[in-house]
């Protein structure tokens, strides 16, 4: 099994987020292509998402995201010891997102890095920078998940283009005498990667050919079936590993990639959906970002309180699952 209790020092002490100002409704996809409002509230749950404008990019949005995080717990960033941006979006390769926080930031002396693990990459991310601050190697570490997919959208295929949003949330991660990450999960099916992909380089995926022109490519029947099927496995596998029962985690939230995927967990692991937070109803499939924007909804809402259990639960491209038990430790903000 892939699910582990974890030795952690490691506790989120601030949270900040960012969607851009422009929505794109229903209505307005209703005009863009063969599709309409109740088709998407019914399949997917999405009401609206947020736009990023022409100029904006990933870096804007990680600002924007580490700003809000600034100005609501007044902590300082300039003794930030590593930057881990998760993005499928970023707006350059090299030099890395988490290299333009650093210097936005003006914080001094940082490891930089981003990762990839698609929808999973938030979520990645923590669990990196628990090793990170485990090993002694570092004391806080910045942790972002941030996307601009409208950038990598097919506007003429219905079938993804109504799914897709942009937004960002940012994590302050810190050393502390007790930590609170409790325990994780990872797993992988490369086998089946070629089911939800965004092309680079290479026009094949193990030999069989793909489109190239480099937005995101879906088949949405089998990443729904195995959605559904694997990341509740997954779930109840990381919850049974932590030695938690289904009805006594406070707060569930997995990646919002469809409303409906998550009624379906939400009837498989016994997690009712008065304890599932999600942001895909009015933000979209935000991809890295969705985790702690729906994070963040429930924090500023006052329902995740200091103390409670929340289990992240990150699940995409890859086809990548990654799951993260933890008990909430920062005061809302
Ligand atoms: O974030 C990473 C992980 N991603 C996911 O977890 C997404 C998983 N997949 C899904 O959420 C769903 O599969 C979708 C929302 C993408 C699609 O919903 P579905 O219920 O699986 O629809 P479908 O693909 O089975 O299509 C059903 C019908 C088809 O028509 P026929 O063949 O039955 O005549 C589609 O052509 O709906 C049609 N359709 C649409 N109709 C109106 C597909 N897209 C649209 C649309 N508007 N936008």
């Amino acid at each position: 099994m892939s699910s582990h209790r974890l030795h952690s020092n490691a506790r989120i002490t601030a949270i900040g987020t960012y969607v851009p100002e422009k929505i794109l409704t229903n209505l307005e996809l209703e005009g863009m292509v063969d599709t309409n409002d109740e088709w998407i509230v019914q399949r997917t749950g999405i009401r609206e998402r947020h736009i990023s404008e022409p100029h904006q990019y990933t870096s804007d949005l990680c600002f924007h995201a580490v700003r809000n995080l600034r100005e609501r717990y007044q902590v300082g960033l300039e003794d930030v010891d590593h930057v881990i941006v998760a993005t499928s979006t970023p707006d350059t390769v090299f030099p890395s997102m988490a290299a333009r926080v650093q210097g936005e930031f003006g914080i001094r002396a940082a490891g930089a890095l981003d990762i990839q693990a698609a929808c999973a990459g938030f979520v990645s991310g923590l669990q990196l920078a628990n090793g990170l601050l485990l090993s002694g190697s570092c004391r806080k570490i910045l942790v972002i998940g941030a996307e601009t997919l409208s950038k990598i959208t097919d506007y003429t295929d219905r079938s993804t283009c109504i799914l897709f949003g942009d937004g960002a949330g940012a994590v302050l991660v810190e050393a502390g005498a007790e930590g609170s990450f409790i325990a994780s999960r990872s797993a992988t099916d490369g086998t089946i990667g070629h089911h939800l992909y965004r092309s680079a380089l290479s026009d094949n995926i193990a030999g069989s050919p793909i489109a190239t022109h480099g937005c995101i490519v879906q088949n949405g029947r089998e990443v729904y079936k195995w959605a559904v099927t694997q990341v509740s496995e997954g779930i109840t596998d990381l919850l049974h590993t932590s030695g938690t029962p289904a009805e006594q985690l406070d707060w569930l939230i997995p990646h919002s990639a469809n409303l409906r995927i998550l009624e379906s967990i939400s009837e498989r692991t016994g997690i009712g959906m008065d304890r599932i937070l999600e942001s895909v109803v009015r933000y979209g499939n935000t991809s890295a970002a969705s985790i702690p924007l729906a994070l963040d909804s429930g924090i500023r809402a006052g329902r995740v309180k200091p103390g409670h259990s929340v289990l992240l639960y990150g699940f995409g491209g890859g086809l990548t699952q990654s799951g993260l038990l933890l008990q909430w430790v920062a005061e809302s903000q």
